[in-house]
């Protein structure tokens, strides 16, 4: 996920239950230039392995080369975005635009796979309009060059992120074809994404949003997966206590001015649900260091363990 999946948040989230994790998308025009922040989209730790490296492009050349390269930077899979609604994307033709054209989608697929010697997938949503579903057609193009698997999130381009993913399109497609479907959109609980699973047929589902702050959703889902119950899911101190350590993982490797500003989206999602969270978060908006940030933190993580105290009864 763009901007969120790191190779820090990949690392620290990998033991949870993941079995793969990719990157964020990276443009394959950004990479001819080989920018550092591109160059650090790409790079890994080693222990997310496998990483699956997702790009993004209109131009079936510029993809294998781009595919090449990210091959030679250590991805284990590569991924191919035909799914991503952005306008800044979909000006350029790129993301989910290309599911208006299905032979450039089909060019783009069997260059990348002639490209690299690794699995190839690629993502992708229903279609650009709910008048244009073109994603079985996409997916076959898809089978037939030697695509590996095809993720759907099951939404068109033009709804972004409005309304709901139509799990009975995911179903289709994992009738309609022999390569394996992930199934992925509105995944938000762990009981209903593996009743989402059986009952679509699918071979995997990929979880987004809902694992922002809350990596034990992927456990909970292993569980049930693996015919075992559940763990309760982290209590505020718990998950607090986790952000503190994703926070101190972020400044060590990305230093303090650039870990600031981007772990304040990243408490904002581990402090989801919490008793007061929203005046927190607004404090926590306005921190300008770690040490300020972390302070507040851990005197949030004492108030929450704090039993209240017992209140005076007037007799
Ligand atoms: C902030 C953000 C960044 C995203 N970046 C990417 C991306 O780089 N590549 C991609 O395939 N999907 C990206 N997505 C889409 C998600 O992977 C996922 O398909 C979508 O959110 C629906 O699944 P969910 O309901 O489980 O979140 C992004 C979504 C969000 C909210």
């Amino acid at each position: 996920m763009s901007g969120v999946t790191n190779r820090t948040l990949r690392a620290l989230y990998k033991p949870f239950g993941f079995g793969l994790t990719v990157t964020e998308f990276v443009s394959s025009n950004a990479l001819q230039y080989k920018n550092e922040r591109t160059m650090d989209m790409i790079d890994q730790h080693g222990v997310e392995r496998p990483v699956s490296t997702q790009l993004w492009g209109n131009d079936p050349e510029i993809m294998a080369q781009a595919a090449r390269l990210v091959r030679e930077c250590g991805a284990d899979i590569v991924d191919i975005n035909f799914g991503c609604p952005a306008p800044k994307v979909t000006k350029t033709e790129g993301g989910s635009a290309c599911l208006r054209d299905a032979g450039r989608c089909e060019a783009i697929m069997r260059a990348v796979v002639a490209a690299v010697d690794c699995p190839v997938t690629m993502k992708m949503r229903l279609g650009w309009s709910e008048t244009d579903l073109v994603y079985i057609d996409i997916a076959k193009r898809a089978q037939n060059v030697g695509i590996k698997a095809v993720t759907l999130h099951a939404r068109t381009a033009k709804q972004f992120y409005r309304g709901e993913a139509d799990w009975s399109h995911i179903a289709a497609l994992k009738r309609a074809i022999d390569i394996p479907v992930i199934g992925n959109g509105d995944l938000g609980d762990a009981r209903d994404a593996f009743a989402k699973m059986r009952a679509s047929g699918v071979d995997g589902v990929m979880l987004g949003r809902a694992t922002l702050g809350n990596p034990w959703l992927v456990g909970q889902l292993r569980a049930l997966m693996e015919g075992r119950e559940p763990d309760a899911s982290p209590n505020a101190p718990e998950r607090l206590r986790f952000a503190v350590l994703h926070y101190h993982a972020m400044v060590d490797e990305w230093g303090e001015a650039r870990a600031v500003p981007q772990m304040r989206k990243h408490l904002g999602y581990y402090l989801k649900g919490f008793p007061g969270a929203s005046a927190l978060r607004e404090r926590l908006m306005r921190t300008e260091t770690a040490a300020e940030t972390l302070r507040i933190v851990a005197e949030t993580i004492v108030a929450l363990e704090t039993p209240p105290r017992e209140l005076a009864v007037a007799s």
